[in-house]
């Protein structure tokens, strides 16, 4: 097995299967729901920072990068579009708040953008969130206790828009991960192969 550890080594390997440009949400969905994601062997792959929320890549190819994201109590990420690709997020253990908003006006590239809010969802553990909009603006927040998740990025998201309501702007941010998988780095763009 290269460029991948356990324990979601199944789950990436149904992933390289999957056409993200014509498959059903619905499919990529079950895939995760039946991924058997242990909680613990997730919290286990790096230490939780306590001042933030971390990435760590387990996989990635030129479709699709597939990460865990460790939430200690009360982090929160900034309101962020998704870089126009695809978006599966999976609740495995905690709780995450998810703030929606919706663009008024800008937006588009990085300048003036006035946004509103448009909802409040709870996501317990089991529960799945997708983005498919290039305008599908959302803050995550653990709250209640650290929580960790699962996302699936189709195709991976190298940047995308951070967006500062106090100031009706947004701005282009580089996507990072805190950890990767051996003898990669972020400035190395991974495309890893799996093995069967
Ligand atoms: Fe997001």
């Amino acid at each position: 097995m290269l460029g991948i550890r356990n324990p979601l080594t199944s789950l990436a390997l149904a992933l390289t299967d999957v056409d993200f440009e014509t498959t059903p949400h619905d499919h990529v969905t079950a895939l995760l729901r039946s991924a058997h994601l242990d909680a613990d062997e997730l919290e286990a792959l790096a230490p939780f920072d306590t001042t933030r929320y971390t990435r760590h890549l387990l996989f990635r190819n030129e479709a699709f990068e597939l990460l865990v994201l460790h939430w200690p109590d009360g982090s929160a990420s900034a309101i962020h579009d998704h870089g126009n690709q695809h978006c599966y997020m999976a609740v495995t253990s905690g709780l995450l708040v998810i703030d929606d908003f919706v663009v008024v006006s800008g937006g588009k590239e990085p300048g003036f953008a006035k946004i509103a809010s448009a909802g409040t969802t709870i996501m317990p553990a089991g529960n799945i969130d997708i983005r498919t909009s290039a305008r599908d603006l959302h803050r995550v927040t653990a709250s209640g206790g650290a929580a960790v998740s699962i996302h699936v990025y189709a195709k991976p998201i190298d940047h995308f828009l951070l967006f500062e309501p106090a100031s009706n702007s947004c701005r282009t941010v580089v996507s990072r991960y805190d950890s990767l998988p051996a003898d990669l780095t972020n400035d190395d763009r991974p495309q890893m192969q799996v093995s069967r």
